[in-house]
């Protein structure tokens, strides 16, 4: 049985144990998938231990994604341009163990929300005008697989203008895009946008990004990267000036996890299922 599992801190309510396991078992795939609670500033050290114990992958989820760029051997585009790391896979080395091994890392956040927006809210984003608020870690993932699909345009904006404006020089060669702050949104001076995705850290605690609601076109997509925190400010102000569709991050959790699970097991599970049982109604 080939061993998996997600690190963290804190740990408890994650999800990833439940969606791998479902995976497997829709899959016929023999495995185990556990939550492991890595203790502040002993990721390398756990990650070792869980290795010497057998095991072949793991997720990474806050605060050990930057630890776990560092543990990589071996990263892959989307990992490095994120900066971030949220699976690794291992190889063996020489001597059959660990030891030596290769450790490939990716990030599948990103295009994990893509084809959430894509297939699952038959949303396609080509020729899209796409607003992305935020420029942290969870902004950063996106940008590239947003980018991919060919977007009319991306415009990043932030509270701190310098972080949006770093972001728009590291991925200028891969699209069309541009960083702002929110100022620039406001009575509709940037324009309508057809996806708004909210990807600050705003709503974990209850807060509003200060975009305007000039921002949003009412025929678009309010999309709020956190999942599980029902109708949060910014998907209830969407709400209120009219947006069609509003959508949490509980199909971009679980669209990740599939790109890790076909990524480590070669074989691509069906997410809808897994997604209609963790929904939490946007009420
Ligand atoms: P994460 O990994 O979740 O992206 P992060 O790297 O700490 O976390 O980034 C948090 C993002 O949320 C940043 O873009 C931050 O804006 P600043 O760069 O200006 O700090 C944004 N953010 C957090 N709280 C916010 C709020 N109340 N309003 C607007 N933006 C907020």
């Amino acid at each position: 049985t080939d061993q998996y599992a997600v690190i963290g801190n804190p740990i408890g309510h994650t999800k990833s144990p439940l969606i791998h396991m479902s995976f497997a078992g829709e899959t016929g795939q023999d495995i185990t998938y556990t939550a492991i609670e890595g203790p502040l500033g002993g990721f390398a050290a756990a990650v070792d231990a869980f290795r010497a114990g057998g095991g072949r992958g793991l997720n990474i989820t806050a605060p050990f994604k930057l630890d776990a760029f560092a543990y990589a051997t071996d990263l892959r585009e989307r990992a490095r341009l994120a900066g971030a790391v949220n699976a690794m896979k291992f190889e063996d080395g020489p001597e059959g163990g660990p030891e030596g091994g290769r450790v490939i890392a990716d990030n599948f956040d990103g295009v994990g929300l893509v084809n959430d927006i894509q297939r699952n809210l038959d949303s396609p984003l080509a020729g899209k005008r796409v607003l992305l608020l935020g420029a942290g870690g969870a902004a950063r993932g996106a940008i590239l697989p947003i980018l991919e699909q060919k977007p009319a345009e991306l415009v990043i904006a932030n509270r701190t203008l310098s972080k949006a404006q770093a972001l728009e020089s590291q991925f200028s060669g891969h699209g069309r895009l541009s960083g702002t702050d929110y100022a620039a949104l406001t009575g509709g001076r940037s324009g309508r946008f057809d996806v708004v995705l909210n990807a600050t850290s705003a709503s974990l605690r209850g807060e509003l990004p200060p975009v305007d609601t000039a921002a949003f076109a009412a025929d678009g997509l309010a999309y709020e990267l956190v999942y599980g925190k029902g109708l949060t400010p910014f998907l209830r102000l969407a709400q209120g000036v009219g947006v069609r569709r509003l959508a949490d991050g509980v199909g971009m959790l679980v669209e990740q996890a599939a790109e890790a699970f076909a990524w480590w097991r070669g074989i691509r599970p069906d997410t809808r299922p897994v997604i209609e049982r963790l929904t939490i109604p946007l009420v």
